[in-house]
């Protein structure tokens, strides 16, 4: 596993992609040389005002490293409105990451800010589509773009909740998974966003025979596996999200005949 560090970049940029959701990338060519998709970094808000680090999920290793959050609270506020050139102080890379192992087509299945990891996932795979699923067509657009980008993506699926992304269907992604699973061309399916369709997906993976990764996302206090804040159940007893994960076989989570809530 790679050691984690404490990192200082600076910000390149840092811009509203969909309202309140944010893009930000930073200069660490140190780091995309060794993060791994699935892993996140811990950062430090500048300012005494905020003790606590905040992780997010490492979406994109190219070009510099990129990161995605939603403003829900003062300090992703904060985060906000940091500008390009701000010296950004955080640990790196923590977690796990994907197991990349040599599956043959990939599908990716996420949610929300959820799809973050899943787009540094399909800038190592060979072959993979994805199924994305969003609030409303503002909320996924940006994703298409960034997916569409990278030449081991061959179709992106989407589900908005509204309806609103005419190209996509109304409803959630756990809704049509069972039938793009009917194609019976994918090895793999990785997962990342809410509890509840990953858990879905899951479920629907492995009744399909399919190697199944969750990538969980939870608050972090500590993010180096000291304070438990972030742990979950797992059918083999509780485990740290921060880690022993976030990235974790599906089938922890799969009893016989339902799925394990935390
Ligand atoms: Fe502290 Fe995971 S965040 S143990």
């Amino acid at each position: 596993m790679t050691m984690s560090e404490i990192f200082e970049s600076e910000i390149k940029s840092n811009v509203e992609v969909a309202p309140t959701i944010f893009k930000m990338e930073l200069d660490a060519p140190e780091l995309a040389k060794i993060a791994k998709p699935g892993q996140f970094l811990n950062i430090k808000l500048p300012s005494n005002e905020f003790t606590l680090r905040r992780p997010l999920g490492i979406a994109s290793t190219l070009n510099g490293v990129k990161v995605f959050y939603r403003v829900v609270g003062r300090g992703t506020k904060f985060l906000s409105e940091l500008k390009a050139g701000t010296i950004l102080n955080y640990v790196a890379p923590l977690g796990n990451g994907f197991s990349l192992q040599e599956h043959s087509k990939v599908l990716l299945v996420g949610g929300g800010m959820g799809i973050a990891p899943l787009l540094s996932a399909a800038e190592k795979l060979r072959e993979a589509e994805v199924l994305i699923g969003g609030k409303n067509k503002a909320e996924v657009t940006f994703w298409i773009k960034e997916f569409s980008r990278l030449p081991a993506v061959d179709i992106i699926f989407v589900t908005t909740d509204d309806g609103s992304y005419h190209y996509g269907r109304k409803g959630f992604v756990t809704d049509y998974l069972p039938e793009i699973l009917s194609a019976d061309k994918y090895s793999a399916v990785y997962t990342c966003g809410p509890d509840v369709m990953m858990y879905g997906t899951a479920l629907e993976a492995i009744a399909n025979g399919l190697h199944c990764e969750i990538c969980f996302e939870r608050r972090m206090a500590c993010g180096l596996g000291a304070c438990l804040s972030c742990s979950i159940e797992t059918v083999n007893g509780r485990k740290k999200v921060c880690k022993d994960g976030p990235v974790f076989d599906a089938r922890e989570f799969v009893e016989p005949e339902n799925i394990l809530g935390n």
